[in-house]
């Protein structure tokens, strides 16, 4: 049996973990140091006060004369994001107001705080529990505690996506669902939604080969994970593979390149759908998983640990029948599964991935076969790494033609919004969003297709 854990224990781990955050690291690192049987509680607190830093952080500003040390702050903000009205109405764990302020209390003396730390917080929080009202409707007026984004982040999706981005500031603050793809190398969908019925796991077919799991569950639970039978991989993700190999006519055994390779979710979805693939990666750490990912489903690809922009240094001079070129972006359409990321990225970010994006898109172009095609995808909502990229390479490129492809796929769930599934589309193809039902419960990504021209 396990003991269950005081919410003050908890909340001292999710102070350093939301300080680790503050200060740049990713929530996936700073998660590693909290011990695994804490970590499960402590991941909900701060997925869940990230996805409210905003309030918090201007909360704080209302609440404090003096800006508190960093791990003090952290720990009024997650105290705070739990008192918070949202809090007090989820279906979850919900704390009472004297719980929060005890607890917040006790964590200062398991984080070893000094007693003016205490004294602090302890008078921040019944301030806060007399004045919510008040307090909460000032915040209001300030976009970073009503859309809880950075400001900068607001204005930029603002822009780009006129008349959606309140709904997907929205978005961002829920859960993304769990969603599988089968390997149809071992297994066939209906099959394996039966065998995952059989196990007591509620799930629907959104479309070829993805299934959506009506709550996550761990994956070792899943029916015949060991054996290669599925992978966790998003709605969206899922249709790379078959844009890219459905392009155009691809000789039998085609090769493609797929230069952004880890962990691998879209080389082993390639290679399920019989391409023999180049899968670089220029992180000697993440080729590791592109190995693990492959093992796992009984696959096999010729990886290479290297710089895509530098072809001089690994390509053999043969061209390939098609790249996929899945980019490093901001990942701005992936923040309902990373909410840390918006707090983690800064302006200056978008234009230097801007022109990493570029250099990738003009080294690996000589390398494709004319007649061949390139897929550039990333996971971001932002027009700078999508739609204008495209337009940019269109322009200089004489041999590059566009072809149809989803453009700018917005989270959504067709269910709620239909509207958010629709794309602003450089390149025409109303229709993907109907034509893959399962793009409604996909994260945010971009989606456009080049085909290099003939040679005379
Ligand atoms: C968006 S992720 C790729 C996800 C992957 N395609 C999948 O579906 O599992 C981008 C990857 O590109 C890698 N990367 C970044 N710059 C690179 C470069 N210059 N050459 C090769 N890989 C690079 C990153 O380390 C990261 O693993």
């Amino acid at each position: 049996m396990t003991t269950p854990v005081a919410l003050s224990e908890q909340l001292a781990h999710a102070a350093r973990v939301v300080q680790a955050v503050e200060q740049g690291r990713s929530l996936g690192d700073a998660l590693l140091s909290v011990p695994p049987g804490v970590r499960p509680g402590v991941q909900a607190l701060v997925f869940y006060a990230l996805r409210h830093w905003g309030q918090a952080t201007v909360l704080i500003g209302l609440l404090a004369d003096q800006p508190p040390k960093p791990l003090v702050r952290a720990l009024l903000g997650l105290a705070l994001t739990l008192l918070l009205p949202e809090a007090q109405q989820t279906d979850g764990v919900v704390y009472d107001v004297h719980t929060v302020v005890n607890q917040a209390v006790n964590a200062l003396t398991v984080l070893r705080a000094p007693q003016g730390a205490v004294g602090f917080v302890n008078a921040c929080l019944r301030r806060y529990t007399r004045e919510a009202q008040s307090l909460l409707e000032q915040s209001k007026s300030d976009a970073v505690a009503r859309w809880n984004h950075p400001f900068w982040w607001v204005q930029r999706l603002r822009r780009d996506h006129p008349h959606h981005w309140q709904a997907l500031l929205e978005r961002n603050q829920q859960a993304a669902p769990m969603t599988l793809r089968v390997n149809r190398q071992k297994v066939e969908p209906q099959a394996y939604l039966g065998a995952l019925k059989g196990a007591g796991i509620d799930a629907v077919l959104l479309g070829a080969n993805a299934i959506e799991l009506r709550q996550a569950v761990p994956v070792e639970q899943l029916p015949g994970w060991f054996d290669g039978h599925c992978s966790v991989q998003d709605a969206a993700a899922q249709l790379a593979a078959p844009l890219l190999l459905q392009a155009g006519p691809l000789p039998a055994q085609a090769r493609v390149l797929d230069a952004c390779a880890a962990p691998g979710g879209k080389t082993a979805h390639l290679i399920e759908l019989g391409a023999h693939v180049h899968a670089l990666e220029v992180d000697a750490e993440r080729s590791k998983r592109i190995h693990q990912n492959l093992q796992r489903l009984g696959l096999q690809a010729q990886v290479t640990t290297a710089d895509a922009g530098k072809p001089e240094q690994w390509w053999d001079g043969v061209q390939y029948d098609a790249i996929l070129l899945d980019a490093p972006c901001t990942a701005s359409g992936i923040v309902r599964r990373h909410p840390d990321v918006r707090w983690l990225r800064r302006p200056t970010d978008v234009e230097q991935l801007v022109q990493q994006q570029r250099r990738l898109l003009l080294a690996l172009w000589p390398l494709l076969k004319p007649g061949g095609c390139l897929l550039y995808c990333t996971c971001s909502l932002f027009k700078a790494e999508g739609a204008s990229q495209m337009q940019w390479f269109l322009a200089q490129q004489p041999q590059a033609n566009s072809l149809p492809a989803p453009g700018h796929l917005l989270p959504g769930k067709s269910t709620e919004n239909p509207s958010l599934v629709t794309q602003s589309n450089p390149v025409g193809a109303e229709s993907w969003g109907a034509r893959a039902g399962l793009l409604a419960a996909g994260d945010g990504f971009f989606y456009g297709l080049l085909q290099k021209t003939q040679e005379f």
